[in-house]
């Protein structure tokens, strides 16, 4: 910039001289010259403009640099974002699964099957010997799920499953004491105590029985057998499913 200017100023000094002083050729020169000079002058004013054009690429440039520089960072946040998400996604996937899981589960839940009874619910009963063989337990502590009937004393299996059977049998020793635990008619297990002259006796038994829907279990007494029972709960007969097959 400053050589330019000084180159101007010495240009125009030589030209700022009286035509009288040279030859007339000297006035074309001087004209030459002169065309020159506004030539260069010209050139200047141009010279101008593209300095001012350069600063404004300069801003620009910055400007752009500045954009670069957001674009960047904004670019490294996307990721950031897209890896959280990625992550979020994996955890979501596993928890749908669980979920789907815990659902299955839900829905192969054993249904709730679980009763307790006591012989009296009243009194004293001394049951037996007689034909009517089978206990009807009348004093029915729980009966979730319905299985057992207290007018007959029988459970009946709502759904195929492995279920777990206990009772308990007392009496004097005037009689057989005990009872038959009966799947469909059929003996499984029993408690007996002969006759003899200790006075009463008490005893239990407990079986897991393998039952389909429909299935009957009930408890029956031995032929001559006989039971006693009161408030107290002596003979008792309880069963819950213990899970489905
Ligand atoms: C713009 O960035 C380039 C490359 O990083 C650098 O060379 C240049 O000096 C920067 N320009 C400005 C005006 O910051
Ligand atoms: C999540 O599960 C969807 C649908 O099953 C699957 O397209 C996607 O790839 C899984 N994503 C991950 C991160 O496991
Ligand atoms: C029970 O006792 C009676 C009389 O003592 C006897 O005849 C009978 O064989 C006994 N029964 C059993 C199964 O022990």
């Amino acid at each position: 910039m400053e050589f330019r200017s000084l180159l101007l100023l010495t240009i125009m000094g030589f030209l700022i001289v009286e035509p009288g002083f040279g030859e007339i050729a000297d006035l074309a020169m001087n004209d030459w010259l002169k065309t020159q000079m506004e030539t260069i002058m010209n050139i200047g004013e141009k010279l101008k403009y593209v300095e001012k054009y350069q600063n404004d690429i300069e801003a620009l440039e910055a400007r752009l640099n500045g954009t670069v520089e957001e674009l960047t960072e904004q670019k490294a946040e996307v990721t950031r974002l897209k890896k959280e998400n990625e992550d979020m996604q994996t955890r979501l996937n596993a928890t749908e699964e669980e979920i789907d899981k815990l659902k299955q589960s839900a829905r192969n839940a054993a249904p709730k099957i679980a009763f307790s009874a006591s012989l009296s619910n009243s009194g004293e009963i001394y049951k037996g010997p007689s034909t009517e063989k089978t206990l009807i337990f009348k004093r029915v502590f729980s009966n979730t799920g319905d299985g057992y009937n207290q007018d007959t004393g029988i459970f009946t299996a709502p759904v195929n499953g492995l279920y777990y059977f206990n009772f308990n049998t007392y009496g004097y020793n005037t009689h057989v004491i005990g009872a038959l635990l009966m799947k469909n008619g059929a003996h499984q297990i029993s408690t007996y105590d002969n006759v003899s002259t200790d006075g009463s006796d008490s005893s239990s038994n407990a079986a897991v029985l393998k039952l389909v829907a429909g299935d009957t279990v009930c408890m029956q007494l031995w032929e001559n057998g006989r039971v006693f029972d009161n408030l107290n709960g002596h003979t008792t007969f309880s069963g819950f499913l213990l899970f489905t097959v």
